[in-house]
């Protein structure tokens, strides 16, 4: 069949919708029709280079839709089942799954080649083959994945604010409430309030924090940090510093969560100023792999016995925290709804990403047209 789909030719170019053909799905793969997308970071990450990947590729890595037909050997997945892609894939058997880190499951080796875990595309147009960002490729109408990208969900909850919990909202969520282990009356610094940024917001206030200070340049993003449990917000780190030390009579934060668009060395030393003795650093954004976003004294993370911890789907596993994330949302005790500024057509995904770098959206989300 044919999809159209948002591709990345080469580093440094914008998405190109093009009609590409994808191949029916093998064993243990399903078809998807694909009914919304949220506008990642990440996926800009493809474009300058932050995260390297083979090219071409179909961008999108957190989406929700329909399963269309089922592969040879899918028992757990019909037709008709509304489902959400998990931007990690599962295996469920490997060392890190049988642990139950399955954030870390070895299929991950694939995220960089991007083709399904037996090797091969689904994907082609004029003889060469296209990638999916994380294996899924939400940027596309229609797609085949593996069994172990995909979650089945309700029915009934609306696929827009489901495809969020494919990737942002339990990778914020996470980001706090996992790997930072927010307590109850804790002190939080959030670094970058997008659409990852904001789920720590909520997950800090979940877990009982304290104190939430949001730190992010743009005022509006301030403002609806405030919104979804933030006690405090500020415009710089510095700004943020002096009120971690007033708010925490000196001793510094519990937690520092770093969720700006791009690591840098700046963010990270201003979130290692910040904390406590024995507080945590928690680096969520992504900085390109040669660059040397690390730069500390030894002298006080020994001495002060301060963590630096980094967090892929905020050290979360993808089968477990996915519905437990839209159990949430169900009791009201969850804001999803809320996450999403901004609906786009497949078309518009390269003034999604402008609105995004212009600081204009917590969520743009793409919805499909069929
Ligand atoms: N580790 C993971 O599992 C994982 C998963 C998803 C996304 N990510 C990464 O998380 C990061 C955030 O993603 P997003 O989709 O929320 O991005 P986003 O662009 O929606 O949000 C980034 C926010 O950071 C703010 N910001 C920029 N510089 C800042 C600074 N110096 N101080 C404070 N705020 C600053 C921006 O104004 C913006 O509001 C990206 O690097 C993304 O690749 C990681
Ligand atoms: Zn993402
Ligand atoms: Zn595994």
């Amino acid at each position: 069949m044919k999809t159209r789909a948002a591709v990345l030719r080469d580093v440094g170019k914008d998405f190109e919708i093009t009609e590409l053909d994808l191949d029916e799905p093998k064993t243990g793969e399903i078809l998807v029709r694909f009914v919304a997308s949220g506008l990642c970071h990440s996926d800009d990450h493809l474009r300058t280079g932050d995260i390297p990947v083979r090219y071409p590729i179909v961008g999108g890595h957190e989406g929700a839709g329909v399963v269309e037909q089922v592969g040879e050997g899918v028992t757990r997945l019909a037709p008709g089942d509304h489902v959400v892609a998990s931007f990690l894939p599962v295996c469920g058997h490997c060392r890190f799954c049988a642990r139950g880190q399955t954030n870390l499951c070895d299929l991950g080796m694939f995220l960089l080649d991007n083709c399904l875990p037996d090797g091969t595309f689904r994907l082609h147009s004029g003889g060469e083959d296209f990638g999916q960002m994380c294996l899924l490729g939400t940027f596309s109408q229609y797609g085949v994945l593996s069994e172990h990208s995909v979650v089945k969900v309700d029915n009934d909850l609306p696929l827009e604010v489901v495809a969020l919990v494919g990737c942002g909202v339990p990778t914020g969520f996470g980001t706090a409430v996992k790997a930072g282990e927010v307590q109850p009356g804790d002190t939080t610094v959030i670094y970058g309030i997008g659409g990852v940024g904001i789920n720590e917001v909520q997950g800090a206030a979940f877990a009982g924090a304290r104190n939430i200070i949001a730190v992010d340049p743009v005022e509006s993003k301030r403002e609806i940090a405030k919104r979804f449990g933030a006690t405090h917000a500020a415009a710089t780190a510095a700004d943020a510093q002096e009120l971690a030390q007033q708010l925490s009579n000196g001793v510094g934060a519990d937690q520092a969560l770093i969720t700006v668009g791009v690591a840098t060395e700046d963010v990270i030393t201003a979130a290692f100023n910040a904390i406590r003795k024995r507080g945590t650093v928690v680096i969520t954004s992504i900085g390109g792999p040669g660059k040397k976003t690390i730069q500390l004294p030894s002298f006080e993370l020994t001495l002060f016995e301060k963590r630096l911890q980094g967090a892929l789907f905020g050290s979360s596993n993808p089968f477990d925290d996915i519905p437990r994330m839209l159990d949430l949302y169900k009791a009201g005790k969850l804001k999803l709804d809320e996450l999403i500024t901004t609906r786009y057509k497949l078309d518009e995904v390269n003034q999604g990403y402008e609105d995004m770098l212009a600081g204009r959206n917590i969520r743009g989300v793409i919805i499909h047209e069929h």
